[in-house]
């Protein structure tokens, strides 16, 4: 299997097959499997929201390259008269840098550096996109699912209902079936805000969201993953997120981190590091979440493998998909592409060497003779979600 992994390294480096994760089933028993918002998936890898999902062009290529799925650049609600709330979250800005960035503990890793925010072209341009979406989820291609920046008030001010009703019809109505699959941002801009320094208000946001939002679609259903951020609080508060957090269908953990000093978002392993230690703890604390999509500085296949321990049933990149071509050990092909070869092929570093490696330290085993993406959550010698004693609720955390 070893010497066959070494083989398909090389020869998937010059064209990965669109239907890997088909092929790593039959040559190496390997179920990929994965899920994403109750959406079944062939495997674990889609791409974040952001820049490198607003056309639909860009949507094509992801489904040619092979990748599961796909959430659309965040768009900002506005209300029937136009108004949005957040509005200085719509800035436009074109420039990104890609950046190496070492982490606090001395690795090397890459950041975007970027100062732009949500969409910042018409809410109508966004709504063809949110119908290209649909065509390409419905046909069974690729799942692909929007992204709104809501209203959210100060303590004692209400919702802006009006916002939430005329974003989320007119989302449902492009969409064109139930349920309407979206993914509600709490941005790093966000942590840095002044809205975001007061606990009890972030928690407030957490816990009523998602009511406004289903409020929002009237009689229609709504299957919604809320990403939550890294808050500019201690490791505590984000357990205390996903607590308050329980009413989402899906929860993306967690978005980047900010910097006070340069007033911009950044990721690198000091990301995933902060991530995976809070997912950690979560182990223990919450009982019963929602399920989780993983995102953050997901580099390599042993990255992605210790969000799926952690319960992250697929992950969402973004820098992944930015890297100087020369970064990447493929040959050809697009980025997505290369990112997925080095992700499940790498000899040593990828998916389907982690898998095996686990199977032979007796950590994960095979069912129905084969290994499964799914079970690796139950495979850190503990118990899977919703199976957990109830040892957690949101006061214990405070
Ligand atoms: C330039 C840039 C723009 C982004 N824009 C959004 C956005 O509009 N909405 C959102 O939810 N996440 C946004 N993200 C966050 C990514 O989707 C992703 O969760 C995050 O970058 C962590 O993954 P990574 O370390 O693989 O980049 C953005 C990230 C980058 C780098």
């Amino acid at each position: 299997m070893r010497a066959q992994l070494e083989r398909d390294f090389e020869r998937f480096g010059r064209e990965l097959p669109r239907d890997f994760a088909g092929y790593v089933r039959e040559r190496y028993r390997i179920d990929l499997s994965a899920r994403y918002l109750g959406f079944p998936l062939p495997h674990p890898v889609g791409k974040g929201s952001g820049q490198l999902s607003l056309k639909q062009d860009q949507l094509e290529a992801d489904r040619d390259a092979g990748l599961a799925f796909v959430v659309l650049k965040t768009v900002i609600a506005e209300d029937p008269a136009g108004e949005r709330s957040m509005g200085a979250w719509a800035i436009h800005e074109t420039r990104m840098k890609v950046e190496r960035r070492p982490s606090a503990g001395g690795r090397d890793g890459w950041t975007v550096t970027w100062k732009g925010r949500g969409w910042d072209r018409p809410f109508e341009e966004y709504l063809g996109l949110v119908r290209s979406a649909a065509d390409l989820t419905h046909s069974g291609s690729l799942v692909a699912v929007p992204s709104v920046k809501y209203h959210l008030p100060a303590l004692g001010e209400p919702f802006r209902e009006a916002e939430y009703g005329h974003t989320t019809d007119a989302l449902m109505r492009a969409w064109g079936r139930e349920p309407l699959p979206l993914e509600k941002d709490f941005s790093p801009t966000l942590a840095g805000d002044h809205l975001a320094d007061e606990q009890s208000q972030i928690l407030r946001w957490l816990r009523e969201v998602p009511n406004q939002i289903r409020a929002g679609a009237g009689s229609a259903r709504v299957r919604l993953a809320l990403k939550l951020m890294n808050a500019r609080h201690d490791d505590d508060f984000q357990l205390r997120m996903i607590n308050a957090a329980g009413a989402a269908d899906a929860l993306v953990v967690f978005n980047r981190l900010w910097s006070v000093d340069r007033a911009v978002a950044y990721g690198g392993h000091d990301l995933s590091d902060r991530n995976l230690r809070v997912l950690a703890a979560l182990r223990g604390r919450v009982a019963d979440h929602p399920p989780l999509s993983g995102t953050g500085n997901v580099c390599s296949g042993r990255i992605l493998l210790e969000y799926a321990r952690l319960g992250c049933e697929s992950v969402q990149l973004h820098t992944l998909f930015q890297l100087p071509l020369s970064e990447y050990p493929a040959t050809s092909g697009t980025r997505q592409q290369r990112a997925l070869h080095l992700l499940f092929f790498h000899p040593t570093e990828g998916v389907v060497a982690g898998m095996l490696d686990l199977e032979a330290r007796g950590e994960l085993s095979r069912a129905g003779g084969e290994l499964r993406f799914l079970d690796l959550y139950g495979s850190c010698g503990r118990s899977p979600r919703r199976h957990e004693a109830h040892e957690g609720h949101e006061g214990s955390t405070q």
